[in-house]
């Protein structure tokens, strides 16, 4: 089971290292993405593993602003978010972009987060346009690398507090799973209240965290209650 916490634009230096010496040892497997800024070599417990929110798909050389594969390494960081809803919608990167990211993570070995999900108006839609805007999401990408996890975001589910239903994530995740044997993650407005009923859906192998996972109080609270589920480790 697989629980990562996407920080965003949350946390300092400071505030970074407080939060990863609280995660405690537990069989599931931890992701955390802290802001670049924080980055630095933490002892983490065995199954917990940093990762990167962003890079250009570059080993270096002259892209202002942008950290490529040389800086990421420094670090030891083999762990990559790629077509997140943020990046995609309010950073306006091309699809052109992810998949090239894509390409050149899976030729890093990189363990690759793969996020997809649908803008409200095509949930509108129904289900039929839903699995179908997903299928598009998907199919560019080599959806048999070893390392792949793809989560399943919608757009309109995103820091709103407004969760998918239960039904429509399972609905959604076994439409995915018809492409991809890759672990499936959940993501968008997961609590403390929410975790349990959505780890436990037949084909969930985990969840994508954004503000609910920001305080480190109700983030080991989530690893508690995962860790305490019968369905344990996947
Ligand atoms: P929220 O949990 O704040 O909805 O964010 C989800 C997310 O974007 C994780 O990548």
């Amino acid at each position: 089971m697989i629980i990562a916490s996407n920080f965003k634009t949350n946390h300092t230096r400071i505030s970074t290292k407080e939060f990863l010496e609280k995660i405690p040892q537990t069989p599931l497997q931890i992701r955390i993405f802290p802001p670049f800024t924080t980055f630095d070599n933490y002892n983490l417990p065995k199954n917990t593993l940093l990762g990167a929110q962003n890079f250009y798909p570059v080993e270096n050389g002259a892209f202002t602003g942008e950290i490529g594969k040389e800086q990421l390494d420094e670090f030891g960081l083999n762990c990559v978010l790629i077509g997140h809803s943020e990046r995609r919608n309010v950073l306006n990167e091309a699809e052109s972009l992810i998949i090239e990211k894509f390409n050149f993570a899976k030729k890093c070995g990189w363990e690759i987060i793969y996020c997809v999900g649908e803008p409200i108006n095509i949930r509108e839609e129904g289900e039929a346009a839903v699995n179908e805007y997903l299928k598009k999401q998907l199919e560019k990408i080599d959806l048999n690398y070893e390392k792949l996890i793809i989560a399943y975001e919608p757009v309109w589910a995103i820091g709103t507090g407004l969760s998918a239903t239960l039904e429509q994530i399972k609905a959604t995740h076994s439409e995915i799973k018809k492409l991809s044997r890759a672990p499936l993650l959940y993501g968008g407005s997961v609590n403390v209240d929410t975790i349990l009923n959505i780890v436990n859906l037949n084909e969930c192998d985990g969840v994508l965290i954004g503000s609910a996972s920001w305080k480190i109080e109700p983030f080991l609270k989530m690893i508690e209650i995962v860790n305490n589920n019968e369905k344990g480790v996947i």
